[in-house]
Order: structure tokens, then C-alpha cells, then sequence
């Protein structure tokens, strides 16, 4: 089992990644593009196994996630990332990341290229599936019946079974689904994607009061069986 996880990125889901390593006993080392002062105040809330430092550092861990908007990818560093798993918890959203021809086009899926970039790394796609806040609160011990499971895609086997394990632990079964390619069966709108851990929002909400019923569901607990059904139900294209 990994005793450190880095985090590059360490807003929403970096944030709740932390939360549910930290929970799990791993020790956390969180990174952003402003440097490690500006997370003192997460740092404070996770406690003494949490600490701030610079990607470069945070790339030093066991495993690595990276958790920064798809935009900055290429600010990946492929010297401080060579040779190590790096978990890609990263979605293309346009709105947010701006046009990706290699994705537009269906050549790569975002996974696909982000190893592209990181060639020398062993890059595991998963979070992406789930929201930030339904990840901590759907994290279960390992035999738990109300246990979920997350997608896990990967090209390096050795890499995708850490990544597993790491799940086990953090409180997530796993669903192999494939390589990296297989991935775009996870892209935003797939059957698979956030909707089924979130469940149903009621009708007729103010954009407030829909905030306040996103943080106060529990959430919908999404068994490994069903994920695979999911998955497999949506469409294999970029
Ligand atoms: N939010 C979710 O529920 C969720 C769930 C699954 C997957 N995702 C995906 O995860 C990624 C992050 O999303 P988010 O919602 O967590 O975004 P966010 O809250 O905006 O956090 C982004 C983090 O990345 C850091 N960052 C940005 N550019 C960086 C760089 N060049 N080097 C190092 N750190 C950098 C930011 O630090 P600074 O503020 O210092 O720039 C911040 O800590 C996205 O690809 C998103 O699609 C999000």
C-alpha cells in the first residue's frame, strides 16, 4: 500500500482526494500553481498528515495525481512525472478547457493524450467519474454492501493494480474498463459519468437551492456491477 500521495492540483476533487487519503492513513502532499502558502488553510483542516509543497515535490510521492483543469496538461512536468504512476483524475469540459483537436477529433481520448505528453509516466484515468463532494461521502471500508466502485483505465497493468489497490483503501472497489482508449466511454455525459453517485435532483430548484441539495445528498451508492453495466452502455467513440 502507497504511504504518500501527491496531489498536482488541489482544488475540488484534489481537495476531496486528500480528504479520503487522509482518512485512510496515508500521508498527503498537496501542490498548486500558486505555491504551497496559499493552502495553508487546507492543510490546517486535513491535519498533521497533510503538508503543502511544489508539484516537483508532490511528483515525489508514491503515487501522483494530477487534478488541475485539462487546460494545463502540458504543465505536467514529463522530468519530475518519468517513471511514475500518475493518476489522471482530469475531464475535458470545452467551456472551461478551450477546443483539444486531438480530442475534437476523436484521434486520442483526453487520457490518451495527457500520456502522450507524459510519456515516460504510467497514466491510470480515475475520479473523473465522480463529483468532489460525492467522493468523500460514498467512501466505504472494503466489504461494506453499500460499497461503490470507480472506473479505472490504464495501458501499464502493474500501474492500473497499484491504482486498485489504492482505491481499496481509500474506500472504492474498482471496474477495470480497459485501456486509455477505452476511456472516452467515461466522458462527460456517458451513462457512467457523475450522474448515477449523484442521483436524481428534485424539480424546480433556484441555482441556491440546488447547491444546497448537491451538498446535503449523501449520494447514491453505485455498486461495481452496476458501473460495468454503465460503462458498457455507453459508446465506445471518443
Ligand atoms: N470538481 C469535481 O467534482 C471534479 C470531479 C472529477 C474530476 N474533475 C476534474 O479534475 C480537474 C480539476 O478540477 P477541480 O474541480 O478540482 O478544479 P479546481 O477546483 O479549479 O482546482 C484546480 C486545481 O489545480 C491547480 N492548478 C491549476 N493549474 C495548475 C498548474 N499548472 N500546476 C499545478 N496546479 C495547477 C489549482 O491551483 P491554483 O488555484 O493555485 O491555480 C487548483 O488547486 C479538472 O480536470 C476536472 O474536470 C473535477
Amino acid at each position: 500500500m502507497p504511504q504518500t500521495l501527491g496531489l498536482i492540483g488541489s482544488g475540488m476533487i484534489g481537495g476531496a482526494i486528500a480528504r479520503i487519503a487522509v482518512a485512510a492513513g496515508l500521508d498527503v502532499v498537496l501542490s498548486n500553481s500558486r505555491g504551497p502558502g496559499t493552502l495553508a488553510d487546507l492543510v490546517a483542516e486535513l491535519g498533521p498528515h497533510a503538508r503543502a509543497a511544489t508539484p516537483a515535490e508532490a511528483a515525489r510521492a508514491d503515487l501522483v495525481v494530477a487534478a488541475v483543469p485539462l487546460k494545463a496538461y502540458e504543465t505536467l512536468s514529463t522530468a519530475e512525472l518519468a517513471g511514475r504512476t500518475v493518476i489522471d483524475a482530469m475531464v475535458h469540459h470545452p467551456q472551461r478547457d478551450g477546443d483539444i483537436a486531438a480530442i475534437d477529433s476523436g484521434e486520442l481520448t483526453s487520457s490518451s493524450l495527457v500520456q502522450r505528453h507524459l510519456a515516460g509516466s504510467r497514466v491510470v484515468k480515475t475520479f473523473a467519474t465522480i463529483d468532489f463532494h460525492h467522493l468523500v461521502t460514498l467512501a466505504r471500508p472494503a466489504g461494506a454492501a453499500d460499497r461503490s466502485a470507480l472506473p479505472v483505465a490504464g495501458d501499464h497493468a502493474g500501474a492500473k493494480a497499484d491504482v486498485v489497490a489504492l482505491l481499496d483503501v481509500l474506500g472504492y472497489d474498482a471496474v477495470d474498463i480497459g485501456g486509455l482508449a477505452d476511456s472516452g466511454r467515461l466522458r462527460p455525459g456517458s451513462p457512467a459519468y457523475v450522474q448515477p453517485y449523484m442521483g436524481e435532483r428534485p424539480e424546480g430548484l433556484s441555482p441556491e437551492e440546488a447547491q444546497r441539495w448537491f451538498f446535503a445528498s449523501p449520494g447514491v451508492p453505485v455498486p461495481a456491477a452496476r458501473v460495468k453495466e454503465l460503462v458498457e452502455s455507453g459508446s465506445a467513440a471518443v
